[in-house]
């Protein structure tokens, strides 16, 4: 049996996705699946064989049942996503979300699986408004979700009485008053009985409004956020290997803005520059011009190192917002509580950090608005907090962009909470991102790739940080590697940090009156060593006892996956982040054998034309 809604239909009209929400029970799925009947949206003989089937298992025939049986019938099919169903008007093709349960619901809300351009919000007469009710509203408004109305349902249980319903108005309005949601209007209606979803019920003369199809038909069309500064989140960097073909394509859908052939870009968080050569999309051959919507991939002129989790937008734009902490509008669903001292992930876009909740500045119970003063999120409850990541990630504000400010944060492979990022706050290593912006924007590149030089030297430009406690011998291992490698015939050399004291670091006065400079020095050992890996070459770097903020600092000016930090001393139960961790007493020789098998593990002493180490 063929639905008489083709695709062809879905793409000639213009479509509106709507979602439903509303306590459990209150008659969501009987609106949908009236909604499919009172608009012949159904498969042709649907609805008979389904009260069919119920006649034969002598159970009562419910709407809902509609729902299910289309759901079996649509996921042989694998375009359509079984939460969805689809009713069409004169006017346009709706897609309407079921939210099967509270939680799957508000979890799909918060990832963003399930756009919404409008809301419809159940009601029942007979209960009243009710937590989720609330809840929901609150989830709406929090998602900027404007246009809503509000379906009073089972009026047949209040002998389609006037009162009830305008007491649940009045409540609810009430409540919409407070998150700042003027509601499209108030239906009073039976799903099962069919009043005024696509009628004018007479058995309600005192209401003179809207029925449900008319309000959905007076909603907005969203426009498609084409008019906003364009932002392409970075799915994959595709390289092409065979006949020499050197194009790389960044691939990714475009959130926002438009992007054309020639455009200059500049990817955040890492500020590299360059241009459009060419825009390839699926299905659509090769325009000049694509715009929010469209996954694509667009292949560069100058061959630059981007990856994963960064956000293609366009030099002649406003900026992306970049850094690592941010003030939050956060809703919790996990069953345990968000709580400090703890780590997370944090997915915005194609990037996924390492967060901690650093700070709770208030909480509200999204039920009834009350605030709670605590220092932990829990389930259901939404919060005004600070949150730390590990490294910076670009986003924009909610004010600015809804879509690239939305965040989720994941709890041990659960997404456990999500939100909205308000504010931009500063952290301890923007100073010194502010110059590797500005650094790498400037940067003049070689006419000669790092892909060239790799396949020369037939290594991985690498900087092997050797760190450790004072009396170890990280020094003697440093230069015995450098002397190693180097007979081996490798492009090598051996930097100990002393070097740039009274050279590169002249200008950091250092007496008494003056403190040493720690991170100035360390801003400068990463420039220097960022300039040699440019040649190519393998740098080894021996310190002190780096600490997790020198290492911040490095890893701002260097991507981490380009470094390969070893530990040598007694304690190797400290958090720092090493590959390896020596105690000292294992002999040079042996020690530096241990190294360079990682090395080769780690295929930096080999070229293969991979760019997974970073080019
Ligand atoms: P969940 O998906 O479990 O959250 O429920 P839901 O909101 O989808 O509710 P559903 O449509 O499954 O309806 C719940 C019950 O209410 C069913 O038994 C329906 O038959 C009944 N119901 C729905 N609409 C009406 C109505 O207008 N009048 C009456 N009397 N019952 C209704
Ligand atoms: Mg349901």
């Amino acid at each position: 049996m063929e639905n008489p809604i083709n695709k062809r239909d879905l793409i000639n009209k213009t479509d509106m996705n709507i979602v439903i929400v509303g306590h459990v029970d209150h008659g969501k799925s009987t609106v949908i699946g009236r909604l499919l009947a009172d608009t012949h949206s159904l498969p042709i003989g649907k609805l008979e064989q389904v009260k069919e089937t119920c006649r034969r298992n002598s159970k009562p025939f419910e709407y809902a049942f509609l729902l299910d049986a289309l759901k079996d019938e649509q996921s042989q099919g694998i375009t359509i996503d079984a939460a969805r169903c689809f009713f069409q008007t004169e006017l346009r093709n709706y897609i309407i979300i079921d939210a099967p349960g509270h939680i799957e619901f508000l979890k799909n809300m918060i990832t963003g699986a399930a756009r919404a351009e409008a809301a419809l919000l159940v009601i029942d007469a007979s209960e009243g408004v009710r937590e989720n009710s609330k809840r929901h509203g609150y989830m709406l408004s929090m998602l900027g979700i404007k246009q809503i109305c509000v379906l009073v349902n089972k009026m047949d249980l209040v002998n389609y009485n006037e009162r009830p319903f305008k007491r649940i108005e009045r409540e609810y309005r009430r409540f919409l008053r407070k998150i700042d949601i003027e509601p499209a209007g108030f239906v009073p209606v039976s799903a099962s009985e069919g009043e005024n979803i696509a009628n004018h019920s007479d058995k309600m003369q005192w209401y003179e409004g809207k029925n449900v199809l008319e309000m959905l038909d007076s909603f907005q069309k969203e426009e498609l956020p084409e008019d906003k500064p364009f932002r392409m989140p970075v799915q994959d960097v595709y390289k092409f290997t065979k006949n020499n073909d050197r194009r790389r394509i960044i691939a990714g859908t475009i959130e926002s803005g438009r992007l054309s052939v020639g455009d200059e870009i500049i990817f955040y968080p890492s500020g590299k520059r360059t241009k459009v050569k060419t825009i390839e999309a699926f299905n659509s051959g090769i325009p000049k011009t694509l715009s929010a919507g469209w996954a694509c991939g667009f292949t560069v002129t100058e061959q630059i190192y981007v990856k994963r989790g960064e956000i293609a937008c366009l030099a002649r734009e406003p900026k992306p917002k970049v850094t690592g902490r941010v003030l939050v509008n956060l809703f919790w669903l996990g069953k345990k509580p968000f709580v400090k001292d703890k780590t997370y992930t944090l997915k915005l876009g194609t990037a996924r950090v390492d967060v901690q909740l650093e700070n709770v500045s208030s909480v509200l119970d999204a039920s009834n608005l009350d605030k709670i003063k605590k220092d932990y999120i829990e389930r259901y409850e939404v919060a005004e907090c600070i949150l730390s990541m590990d490294r910076h990630i670009a986003f924009d504000l909610m004010a600015d962009n809804a879509i690239t400010s939305r965040f989720v944060i994941v709890d041990e492979y659960e997404i456990s909470g999500g939100g909205i990022i308000m504010q931009d706050l500063e952290d301890h290593t923007s100073w010194v991102r502010n110059k590797v912006l500005m650094r790498n924007y400037k940067w003049i590149g070689s006419d000669i790739s790092a892909e060239t030089r790799a396949a020369k030297y037939n290594q991985k430009a690498t900087l092997v940080l050797v760190t450790g406690e004072k009396e170890s011998p990280r020094k003697e291992i440093a230069r015995t590697l450098e002397k190693q490698l180097f007979h081996d015939g490798r492009l090598v050399y051996y930097l100990g940090i002393g070097s740039l004291l009274y050279g590169v670091d002249a200008d950091i006065v250092t007496n008494d009156m003056v403190p040493y400079n720690r991170r100035e020095h360390i801003r400068r050992l990463t420039e220097v060593s960022h300039i040699m890996m440019e040649a190519g070459m393998i740098l080894i770097v021996s310190a002190i006892e780096l600490n997790q903020d020198d290492l911040d600092v490095i890893y701002t000016g260097i991507p981490p996956e380009r470094i390969l930090t070893i530990w040598v001393g007694k304690d190797k139960e400290n958090d720092l982040p090493a590959a390896v961790k020596l105690s000292g007493s294992e002999g040079i020789e042996n020690s530096v054998k241990i190294i360079k098998e990682l090395m080769t593990k780690q295929g930096i002493l080999s070229y293969n034309g991979n760019n997974n180490r970073g080019f």
